[in-house]
């Protein structure tokens, strides 16, 4: 396979973020996932003002994208930051673990594009939670 275009799924996950509804916090993120089959999905956290309802941009897009029948994706770029990326919470990294294999890269961008930093869904979430009966 093509190695997946980084550059572009980051440039699409800045543009998820401007999407943000993030009146609560002030924090956007936004995530692009490129799925197996080509397909590209994004998402944007999502705050309630029952704060705990909150959903964050990877899952997001995540959702969306397995709605839509995409179950195995090939990179995942996210947005957020400023001056420093935003990592992927605890959470999302189980739920994109779900979806990838250890080696899928992500990249992580600040919201302006200026700083990236390189990662692999096995790098961030070694030992993921699996079920085993
Ligand atoms: N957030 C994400 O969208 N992704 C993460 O991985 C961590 C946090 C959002 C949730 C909330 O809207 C804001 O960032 C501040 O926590």
């Amino acid at each position: 396979m093509d190695k997946p275009d980084l550059e572009m799924l980051a440039r699409a996950a800045r543009d998820a973020a401007s999407r943000a509804y993030a009146p609560y916090s002030k924090f956007k993120v936004g995530a692009a996932l490129l799925a197996a089959d080509g397909r590209l999905f994004t998402g944007c956290n999502v705050e309630n003002a029952s704060y705990g309802l909150t959903n964050c941009a990877e899952r997001t897009a995540v959702f969306k994208a397995v709605s839509e029948g995409a179950t195995r994706f090939s990179a995942i770029a996210i947005a957020g930051g400023e001056g420093e990326v935003a990592m992927p919470c605890g959470a999302c990294r189980q739920v994109l673990a779900e979806f990838c294999q250890p080696e899928t890269p992500i990249r992580c961008v600040s919201l302006d594009g200026a700083v990236v930093r390189d990662f692999t869904v096995g790098g961030l979430l070694p030992g993921s939670f699996k079920l085993y009966r």
